[in-house]
């Protein structure tokens, strides 16, 4: 069985006092208002997580998350946060590749791989980002460029490590432009991910990813996205800052 998720990115927002407030709201909303089969992964700003621990019941329906990590386990890298400081504060979920890492902080394939790694060996579950530029959508194998992000950041793992990734597209031109793909654009791309991944690894494992869309979606059309049959669920910005939306968003996926 597929597993749905609602992640929210809340990027670089919110101070602490905002941030205790948003994790409140929405841990109260999805527990009285969600039902179904749906795990929410809150991803705040790292300084925040062990803050945002005390907000969520181990084993409930929403989840912790990270918005990077590095790729080494620790040593003389200032600034960075590792996996294993993550897994270590109760972290289960870490997005890697996100297209603003990738463009403003030069993530490139070969060192995605390495984040992947070092997440899965400290049992986080990556929500691995890729996505085209809206140059490449209009003039160029956008397809093939979104495979080639798969194929070089994950398909060096076994069959049995591949399983535990969740993957999100997340075209460029539609993060935080109000310009969403169209449910047929997201569509269209989540069938050829995973038959890119059935070219890999196999038609069952291809049919058990959870394949996230990310870019703009929020609550008016979340709804018609997630009823695609190979969106199973978002990777949501902006539409994550505020509990009321963000709630409804984690809806429309049932
Ligand atoms: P957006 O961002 O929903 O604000 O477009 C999505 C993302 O970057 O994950």
């Amino acid at each position: 069985m597929r597993k749905k998720i609602v992640a929210g990115n809340w990027k670089m927002n919110k101070t602490l006092e905002e941030a205790k407030a948003l994790l409140s709201e929405v841990v109260n909303m999805v527990k009285d208002e969600v039902t179904g089969d749906v795990t929410v992964v809150l991803c705040p700003p790292a300084l925040y997580l062990t803050t945002s621990r005390q907000y969520i019941t181990a084993g409930g329906r929403v989840a912790l998350g990270a918005q990077n990590c590095h790729e080494k386990a620790s040593g003389a890298y200032t600034g960075e946060i590792s996996a294993p400081m993550l897994q270590s504060i109760g972290v289960e979920y870490v997005i890697l590749g996100h297209s603003e890492r990738r463009q403003y902080f030069g993530e490139t394939n070969a060192q995605l791989a390495d984040k992947v790694n070092s997440a899965l060996e400290n049992g986080l579950t990556p929500i691995f980002c890729c996505g085209e530029s809206r140059d490449l959508r209009e003039n160029g194998d956008y397809i093939g460029f979104v495979k080639d992000q798969l194929t070089d950041s994950l398909f060096h793992l076994s069959a049995e490590t591949f399983a535990k990734v969740v993957i999100a597209y997340e075209p460029i031109w539609a993060i935080g432009t109000g310009l969403t793909a169209s449910s047929a654009q997201a569509q269209d791309m989540h069938f050829e991910i995973r038959r890119h991944i059935a070219g890999q690894y196999g038609d069952a494992i291809a049919q058990d990813i959870t394949i996230l869309y990310g870019g703009s979606a929020n609550e008016k059309n979340a709804a018609e996205l997630f009823a695609q049959p190979d969106v199973d669920g978002g990777l949501i910005g902006g539409a994550s800052l505020k509990s009321r939306e963000f709630t409804n968003v984690v809806k429309a996926v049932n």
